[in-house]
């Protein structure tokens, strides 16, 4: 296999933390989000003008909104809900007039609030660890006042800006911290006041309104799909893949999304985090980590390396060793069926760029980058190099890669 090694120390300009500075790109957070650059890059050595573009994880919509803005099409697929709401609102076109009238409301809006107990709580578990208990008050008054003027978010009509940036208000004055991997909490809560909270409230949704005046030459549509099958859009035809898939990390998108889902209420309660996360491909939250024990393989010509290290994993002496080996394998069984189904819809000579990291478990790597060119290789894929873009975490040997492969029908 062909491993070209590019820089790889710790490139800051590779991850979500280079987009927040990016207009629209910061709106919103998702920890595992790819760089802005790394999608620029790519589109710029992989498309020519009038190419459509693939990314079948859209997560926040990273690439339909790069290619939106370099003049390109895209299709994004997305099985989360939430994400795939955010994603269209992201990549849509609005008018300064529509922005400018949805200015004024939002002022009018936020001049009425009353400020009570009572009003609905999102059904978080342990809720205070997120928020001091006073300023839940604080943001549940708000979201009253804005479900009175603006509906619940819903759709991609202009208004829903406005809980863009209620989602982007509730991150800021909780406790999560984002310093790791995936998300953790900071060790207190803040009581905020109410002028606090308005105030920070309307510069987040200046900021918005000022990116969201920016217009995109390209058009990106987000469409929910699980990715694993994909049948209901055999009919589309794709120049290019550029993608994230999730990595066998443990990185669960509905935890780290879970803040935002309940209280924009596209999550109801803990078993339909589980449910979901069990539909998505490396999922483990809840439910989608106990189902593991029951799971069966559906493919069992699977790369040798998936079999051995799945086997290493098994054997150590933890009592979760043989569910994280399941876990493993389950994640490649689902990834194999992603890249066989998508074959169809990929027309001749397509160019596929997966970004994927490697995982270690009890200290066995599991080398993902190979094992999913390998199963590419199987399926009839061209493997024409595996790039290493960058360094991690501070965890020796963990590394992000981009497999740049072919299509040839
Ligand atoms: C690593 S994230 C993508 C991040 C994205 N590149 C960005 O910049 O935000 C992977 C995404 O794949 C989605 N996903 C997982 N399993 C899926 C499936 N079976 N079908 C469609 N999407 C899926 C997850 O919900 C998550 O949003």
């Amino acid at each position: 296999m062909q491993t070209e090694l590019f820089d790889t120390a710790k490139r800051a300009d590779y991850t979500f933390k280079y987009n927040t500075k990016l207009g629209r790109h910061g709106w919103l957070r998702l920890t595992p989000a790819y760089s802005v650059k790394l999608v620029e890059e790519i589109i710029k050595t992989d498309c020519k003008k009038g190419d459509v573009i693939l990314d079948p994880f859209s997560g926040t919509a990273t690439t339909g909104l790069v290619a939106s803005e370099m003049g390109f099409s895209s299709v994004l697929y997305e099985i989360n809900p939430f994400l795939i709401w955010l994603g269209n609102i992201k990549c849509r076109n609005y008018y300064v007039m529509e922005l400018e009238s949805l200015q004024k409301q939002f002022n009018q809006c936020l001049e009425n609030i009353v400020v009570s107990g009572g009003f609905w709580l999102p059904p978080i578990h342990n809720i205070e660890r997120w928020w001091h208990s006073d300023t839940l008050i604080i943001l549940a008054s708000i979201r009253n006042r804005l479900v009175e003027t603006f509906g619940e978010p819903e759709g991609t009509h202009y208004h829903n800006l406005v809980w863009v940036a209620f989602s982007r208000l509730i991150i800021e004055t909780s406790s999560a911290a984002f310093n790791h991997i995936s998300m953790s909490f900071k060790e207190d809560t803040v009581q905020y006041g109410f002028t606090q909270i308005k105030s920070l409230l309307q510069t987040i949704f200046s900021n918005i309104l000022l990116s969201a005046r920016t217009q995109l030459s390209g058009n990106a549509k987000v469409i929910y799909t699980d990715s694993k099958i994909m049948e209901i859009n055999k009919k589309e035809c794709f120049d290019t893949v550029i993608t994230s898939p999730p990595y066998p990390n443990r990185i669960s998108y509905i935890r780290e999304l879970r803040p935002y889902m309940y209280w924009v209420k596209f999550l109801k309660n803990g078993s339909d985090a589980g449910a979901l996360d069990w539909e998505t491909i490396g999922g483990t939250w809840g439910v989608a980590t106990s189902n593991l024990k029951s799971w069966m393989p559906t493919n069992i010509n699977l790369p040798a390396q998936l079999y051995e290290v799945c086997d290493k994993i098994s054997r150590c002496e933890d009592k979760n060793a043989e569910t994280m080996s399941k876990y493993v394998h389950k994640y490649f069984d689902n990834i194999y069926f992603h890249l066989l189904n998508m074959s169809v819809l990929l027309k001749c000579k397509a160019k596929v760029n997966y970004i994927v990291g490697n995982s270690s478990f009890y200290g066995h790597f599991v080398e993902t980058q190979d094992i999913i060119a390998e199963c590419m290789k199987q399926i009839g894929y061209t493997i024409i190099a595996i790039n290493t873009i960058r360094r991690r975490n501070t965890k020796k040997g963990l590394l992000e890669y981009n497999i740049r492969a072919c299509f040839n029908h």
